[in-house]
């Protein structure tokens, strides 16, 4: 088992599944979203707890944190819905769970849950991120992950295109949700030139000057960069040969259908920035300021380090002739020791 320590509780109140894994806590405690999902079968709730923790020990090795990686799911049965008081329930028998782990694990917002909701754990149990500002938290993550984006951007385009310069080059961002939009409006700000797409029509009023096209148009845009920000499994055996782009670097999460495909993009010389590394500015920005008590300034120079993670992956791939995703692992097993 590669694990330290997986929990699967019966609520006490809510007689739900509340599945906590730690994947590692060699680095220091655990971090990790609180996930509420509908799952055909508890057991497959576990399964995502598994996947996810163990995503996020790479992830924070990457990202220079102090911290392993965990994951709490709460496995909704098809159908069943939560009113608040039931939603209210759920999360005090989460922090219950994390309560007793006692201090190697801390959640905070994903799939489902969002920074109100940390509060509510919060009420439990201390080992809580991202509440909101008013709450005494550090807030909504997404600006500080798109700050990050940035970072990425700027290095991959210094290692594909030889220079970091982002004015005029071109990029495909394709979902203008939370992070979406505030890498659209710091891109622009740069004069890059863009092209866009949700499959939310109403995204379209934050679209600005760049240029609105269909999701699919999107994803096979004539672009420098693609930028995935909307959901996970873009990129597939079936729509990489498709690709017109010479880099994808983007904050959406589990971008690869499956790890082969990261074979796919290096085989057609597509630059694939691992997601894992991209999109950490949220997860950096939470843990310095909420749970290190940094300044916002100290946040705001290690999300910026992103681009230096980035550079020495891509360096390293280059120099064995393995992918940046190989290269990502190898340089997270090494943080771990
Ligand atoms: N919010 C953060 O701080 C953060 C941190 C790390 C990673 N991420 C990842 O970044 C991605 C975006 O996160 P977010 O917080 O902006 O989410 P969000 O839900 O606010 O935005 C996602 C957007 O994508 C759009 N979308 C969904 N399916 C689409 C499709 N097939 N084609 C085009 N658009 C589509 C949605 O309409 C929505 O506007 C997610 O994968 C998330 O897991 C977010």
């Amino acid at each position: 088992m590669d694990h330290e320590n997986v929990t699967v509780t019966r609520g006490t109140r809510s007689t739900l599944p509340i599945i906590v894994a730690v994947h590692s806590t060699l680095l220091g405690q655990a971090i990790g979203g609180c996930r509420i999902a509908h799952y055909p079968h508890w057991r497959d709730g576990l399964t995502d707890a598994l996947r996810l923790s163990a995503a996020m020990t790479d992830k924070a090795a990457l990202a220079g944190l102090p911290h392993g990686g965990g994951k709490t799911v709460v496995a909704l049965p098809p159908g069943r819905t939560l009113d608040a008081a039931a939603r209210r329930d759920v999360l005090h028998d989460v922090g219950d769970v994390i309560a007793g782990l006692g201090g190697r694990y801390a959640t905070g917002p994903d799939v489902g849950t969002g920074p109100d909701d940390m509060v509510v754990i919060a009420e439990r149990t201390g080992h809580v991120f991202c509440r909101p500002a008013a709450a005494g938290g550090s807030g909504d993550s997404s600006e500080h992950t798109a700050t990050g984006v940035l970072a990425a951007l700027r290095a991959i385009c210094a290692d594909r295109f030889g220079s970091a310069v982002l004015s005029g080059r071109r990029f495909a961002v394709l979902g203008l949700g939370r992070v979406g939009a505030h890498v659209l409006r710091m891109l622009a700000a740069e004069r890059a030139i863009l092209t866009v797409a949700d499959v939310d029509e109403t995204r379209r009023a934050v679209a600005g000057d760049a240029t609105w096209v269909s999701p699919e148009e999107c994803l096979t845009a004539e672009a420098d960069v693609l930028v995935p920000s909307a959901l996970g499994g873009l990129l597939t055996p079936a729509t990489v040969p498709r690709l017109r782009c010479a880099a994808v670097a983007g904050p959406a999460n589990n971008q690869l259908d499956a790890p082969e495909t990261a074979a796919l993009l290096h085989e057609r010389g597509i630059l694939w920035a691992p997601d894992f590394v991209v999109s950490a500015g949220g997860i950096i920005h939470a843990t310095a300021v909420e749970l290190h008590h940094e300044t916002t300034e100290q946040a705001t120079t290690r999300i910026a380090g992103i681009a230096s993670t980035l550079t020495g992956i891509l360096e390293s791939a280059r120099a064995t002739g393995t992918t940046p995703l190989a290269a990502a692992r190898t340089a997270a097993r090494l943080r771990l020791g």
